[in-house]
């Protein structure tokens, strides 16, 4: 089936309510484009889950901080349009960034604690632009669900916070990370790796492989667990660490001691990449 494409926020609101009227369940995947098997895999679960599946595809300046990739992010809509219609999504709701942040625009949503950790102390102000524009996207495309991936772990859980906490009818769906099959975790901006950068990139994954082995092995400290990411990602010439931290799982707060349920997250720019990835220190 052919994806319809919508750029008009009107319009879209227009489709959504009109299937929501029928009876049919609406499901949002949020991307920024440059769309890949991790995209995909979110919305298969939400055609799995609805009658009308919508992916958004914008490239939100509102989240991007002075100096970061927003002009170079990589950007390829009939590469997206061939994977969202084989990934069997409805509609994509492609708006332009004028028509999302007009002139005098300025309603913005803070989700306060969670944001201040991890991605939020290295980016100031991402979060805000997050959830501000999956507000506005909630809005537009009036969405039963919401389907996002836990490679952006901390973005996750400040989305669930900010749909609790203002009280919007709209269930989130965390879905696993997928990985290529050496471990490197799919995220668009792969794409700026060099082939060197690109295995360098390993060490992300094999420090929390790291990890998880040591804590497998009854390690609960969290210096020694830590120092286990840490002494691999260094051995990478590469790589400058940004964040390697053990928290919470739920309040992202530091943990004295580390269970199964504790997060692992790092973040490592390796050249100009800034990457991360995550996971819990019980998983296989
Ligand atoms: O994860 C992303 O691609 C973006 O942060 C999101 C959720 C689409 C908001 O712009």
């Amino acid at each position: 089936m052919a994806v319809t494409v919508i750029e008009n926020s009107s319009d879209m609101q227009r489709y959504a309510l009109n299937a929501r009227h029928e009876g049919r369940t609406v499901a949002l995947v949020p991307t920024m484009g440059y769309l890949h098997a991790g995209h995909a895999s979110l919305m298969a679960e939400g055609r799995r889950r609805s009658e009308l599946l919508v992916a958004s595809i914008f490239v939100n300046p509102a989240q991007f901080g002075v100096g970061e990739d927003f002009e170079k992010y990589p950007r390829d809509m009939e590469g997206d349009i061939r994977i969202a219609a084989a990934a069997g999504v409805d509609v994509i709701f492609a708006p332009a960034a004028a028509a999302m942040y007009p002139a005098g625009y300025q309603t913005y949503v803070d989700v306060e604690r969670l944001t201040l950790p991890l991605c939020g102390a290295s980016r100031p102000g991402h979060f805000r632009g997050v959830t501000t524009v999956v507000c506005k996207l909630f809005g537009i495309v009036q969405p039963h669900l919401a389907l996002f991936g836990r490679k952006d772990y901390q973005q996750l859980a400040v989305i669930r916070q900010m749909t609790a906490d203002l009280n919007m009818p709209v269930e989130i769906i965390g879905m696993p990370i997928v990985r290529e099959a050496d471990g490197l975790a799919m995220s668009s901006r792969n794409a700026y790796l060099s082939a060197a950068e690109r295995q360098s990139a390993l060490c992300l994954c094999r420090g929390l492989a790291a990890a998880r082995a040591l804590f497998a092995r009854g390690e609960h400290a969290v210096t020694e667990l830590v120092h286990a990411i840490s002494s691999v990602i260094a051995a990478e010439e590469a790589a400058v660490v940004d964040y390697i931290e053990l928290r919470d799982q739920l309040t992202l707060e530091p943990v004295s001691q580390a269970d199964g349920s504790t997060l692992a997250a790092v973040a490592v720019r390796i050249g100009k990449t800034r990457l991360i990835d995550n996971c819990l220190l019980g998983e296989e």
